[in-house]
């Protein structure tokens, strides 16, 4: 820690009950929201990083202190159907049939953007990604600010997304405003990104909502963009959710052999296993065993834990690609690659 670190205030830390708020704590969050003050937030994926989406000032200094590039536009997050409006141009009968189904929740639609929103939200994009979020600290802190609020993963750009309000301090610490600590967040990864802004659907992002689930309300497939399609939604080009640690994509029954290579070879070794498997002692073994939704809500959490346990490697199960497996998949992907 250097000089600077320890004079920086800290952030103040409100703690609150995650499925009944306490008034003052979200009234104050609010305030501070619309007033351009950096809140980070419990939401059901991950925790955000929320700034008032319509002052680019306040927007700025998300970039500044996630060390964002400029390019990767942020989410905006509203509290009610009708704030979609303000953000958003044209709202499709497509988005208006996923809003029924999955809002609030973790699902987010690519529109076409209205001028309301400054260009460094959009990173001078035509498009607006919004979304309501189900959690119930993040929705009623979004209706007291009473403005659309921007909100990407509370993280160093790269790094893990943050699931409990401990990895927002440890990544961001004193240069946030305020920390709202509602709890870790229940489903763990992002939510899924669609745009609906062109003449098909195209999955931006495999997240909280499944794209069977997706389909299967718009009745019509929805595939996911290539090249340029994606090209559009650019945080999917940069480094993502990489921890310290070498982390390998392993089936199942290559685990055992492999942990054993690395061991013998005097690497410090985390496996993250969807079964109990018989490991050498001195292996980090975390088990999820109650299936996909444990794997994602641990997901990150394990992969900071493993980094403070100085793991040299982490090896994780590959799980099938369906359901929230195919977001699993895409974290456990782009943490792998170097
Ligand atoms: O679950 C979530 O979505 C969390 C919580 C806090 O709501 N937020 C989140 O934000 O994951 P972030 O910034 O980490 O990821 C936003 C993703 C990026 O991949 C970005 O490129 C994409 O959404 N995106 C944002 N605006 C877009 C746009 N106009 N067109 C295409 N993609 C967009
Ligand atoms: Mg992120």
């Amino acid at each position: 820690m250097d000089r600077r670190d320890e004079e920086r205030p800290s952030p103040k830390v409100l703690k609150v009950d995650p499925l009944r708020p306490q008034w003052e704590a979200v009234e104050e969050a609010g305030r501070a929201l619309r007033e351009g003050l950096l809140v980070a937030f419990p939401t059901e994926t991950v925790y955000g990083l929320g700034a008032h989406a319509l002052k680019a000032e306040a927007v700025a200094r998300i970039f500044i202190v996630k060390g964002r590039p400029p390019d990767n536009p942020v989410i905006v997050h509203v509290g009610y159907l009708e704030d979609v409006k303000v953000v958003a141009r044209e709202v499709p009968k497509s988005a208006l049939l996923l809003m029924a189904r999955f809002w609030p929740g973790p699902l987010t639609l690519v529109l076409p953007r209205s001028p309301a929103v400054p260009d460094i939200t959009t990173a001078g994009l035509d498009t607006v990604a919004v979304r309501m979020p189900s959690h119930p600290v993040a929705l009623a802190i979004i209706r007291a600010a009473g403005v659309p609020v921007a909100a990407p993963s509370a993280n160093r750009s790269g790094g893990p997304s943050p699931t409990r309000a401990e990895h927002v301090l440890e990544d961001l610490g004193s240069d946030v405003d305020m920390v709202v600590d509602g709890g870790p967040c229940p489903i763990g990864v992002e939510s899924t990104v669609i745009d609906l802004a062109g003449e098909e659907p195209l999955l931006l992002r495999p997240g909280g909502v499944a794209r069977e689930e997706l389909e299967a309300v718009l009745g019509r497939p929805v595939r996911p963009g290539r090249g340029e399609e994606v090209a559009r939604s650019p945080g999917t080009r940069h480094r993502h959710y990489a921890p310290r640690a070498q982390v390998i994509v392993v089936s199942g029954p290559e685990l055992e052999a492999m942990a054993r290579r690395f061991m013998a070879q005097g690497k410090r070794v985390g496996v993250i296993a969807t079964g109990p498997i018989p490991l050498p002692a001195g292996c980090h073994l975390r088990v999820m065993a109650n299936g996909l939704p444990q794997y994602a809500r641990e997901l990150f959490h394990i992969l900071r834990e493993m980094d403070h346990l100085g793991c040299d490697v982490i090896l994780a199960e590959a799980v099938e690609e369906r359901g929230l497996g195919l977001a699993i998949m895409d974290r456990l992907r782009r943490a792998a690659a170097r």
